[in-house]
């Protein structure tokens, strides 16, 4: 593998501790897949910032990087973290946690990394443009920004996408190289249009194709469709880039003849819906995986507006990024009646397991991980069928 002078010398421990791991983690990465050379980054976005999903080890990890000089060197965010950072009481959040939790976040920000914790960081302020290649680690934002954007990521985990922030570069294979970006399969598919429909519409196609690479007719997601879709099929399958025609930039670049068809219509989405409802009944409802956009924001207090909540049983957490949360007061007002709007967290790693037993979602790729990673049965419907159970 191709390194630079000053790649040498970073990996020679020049530059310090911090750095020289770094590159180690990454230049052995891309010793793996083959890569050939370094190739610069424009930002990053890194997971393992729940003290839920890294634990003492990974807590020990992100004290050494900080300690040996860690700095990233370009813009960079992280995923959710494992409360709010305000609210844990009201999550039933012990008090150890929240203070591992805090130290986490005060790590990173000493490494450089914005402390805004959302999993729809293109939402906010890490947006990357066509063609940018990326080092990105959350599987439902990294294959929005492949898919819907264009950028270009591999399936980063947490700590080669803290190495690639800190370097400005990552190795330069798969995703990053334009004949990996090619279709593996044609996908025929049918929806009612809603968001809804486009999570089992994921979760059907991740189920069908696993890692491959689909190619989408007769859909036109929107933003919040595709955002619901991408983390679907990166749940049920490991689908990082996705195209859909006439929808997504890259769609029109390849020659799709003779690609396999397959077809998802209503059995399929029956099919995928069936697998994700192990419950009937539920103690939480709770909403924003990925996280709420402000247009779902908006959809969920106009139809909240006026109405009372009658089944206290059952609690409802929001989920958001603070920056949507804090651009949204109006709708949080409303929402708050029904249950807090907790932000920069989520359902699946903040600790949830030992609070509640049974989980209600809208999304298919909390359904796929409230079972394994949070002791949850699930309820998974449309918003507004989650929201009867309390009016
Ligand atoms: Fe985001 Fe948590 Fe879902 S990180 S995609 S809300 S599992």
């Amino acid at each position: 593998m191709y390194l630079t002078r000053d790649e040498e010398l970073i990996l020679a421990g020049e530059e310090g501790e911090s750095s020289r791991k770094a590159m180690e983690l990454v230049v052995a990465l891309g010793k793996i897949y083959g890569a050939e050379d370094l190739i610069e980054i424009t930002s990053a976005h890194l997971s393992g910032a729940s003290y839920k999903t890294i634990g003492d080890g990974g807590l020990k990890y992100l004290e050494d990087m900080a300690e040996g000089g860690a700095k990233v060197s370009v813009p960079s965010t992280l995923n959710p973290i494992g409360m709010d950072r305000e609210r844990w009481r009201e999550m039933h959040i012990p008090q150890a946690f929240a203070e591992k939790q805090l130290r986490i976040i005060e790590l990173y920000k000493s490494m450089g990394v914005s402390p805004t914790c959302s999993c729809t960081p293109y939402l906010g302020d890490n947006v990357p443009s066509l063609g940018d290649h990326v080092a990105w680690a959350e599987s439902s934002a990294l294959s929005f920004v492949n898919s819907y954007i264009g950028a270009r990521t591999n399936r980063e985990g947490g700590p080669g996408a803290l190495a690639a922030a800190i370097l400005g570069r990552t190795a330069n294979y798969g995703l990053h190289i334009d004949e990996n970006r090619r279709p593996t399969v044609i996908i025929e598919a049918e929806t009612d249009g809603s968001v809804f429909s486009y999570s089992m519409l994921g979760q059907a196609v991740g189920m069908a194709v696993g890692g491959g690479i689909p190619y989408f007719r007769g859909v036109e997601p929107t933003v919040d469709d595709a955002k619901t879709m991408s983390a679907a099929m990166a749940a049920s399958g490991s689908v990082a880039l996705y195209h859909v025609e006439g929808v997504t930039p890259e769609a029109g670049n390849f020659d799709i003849s003779g690609l396999e068809k397959v077809s998802v219509g209503a059995k399929e989405l029956r099919e995928a819906y069936d697998k994700l409802n192990t419950a009937d009944d539920i103690q939480l409802i709770a909403l924003g995986c990925p996280h709420l956009s402000r247009k779902e924001m908006k959809d969920i207090a106009t139809f909240l507006k006026g109405k009372k909540k009658k089944n206290k049983d059952v609690e409802i957490w929001f989920c958001t990024s603070s920056k949507i949360r804090a651009e949204c007061a109006d709708e949080v007002k409303i929402m708050e009646e029904f249950g807090p709007v907790l932000a920069d967290t989520c359902m699946v790693v903040a600790p949830i397991e030992g609070i509640f037993k049974r989980t209600g979602t809208n999304s298919a790729k909390a359904g796929n991980y409230l079972p394994t990673l949070c002791s949850q049965d699930v309820v998974c419907r449309d918003i507004l069928k989650l929201m009867e159970v309390v009016l």
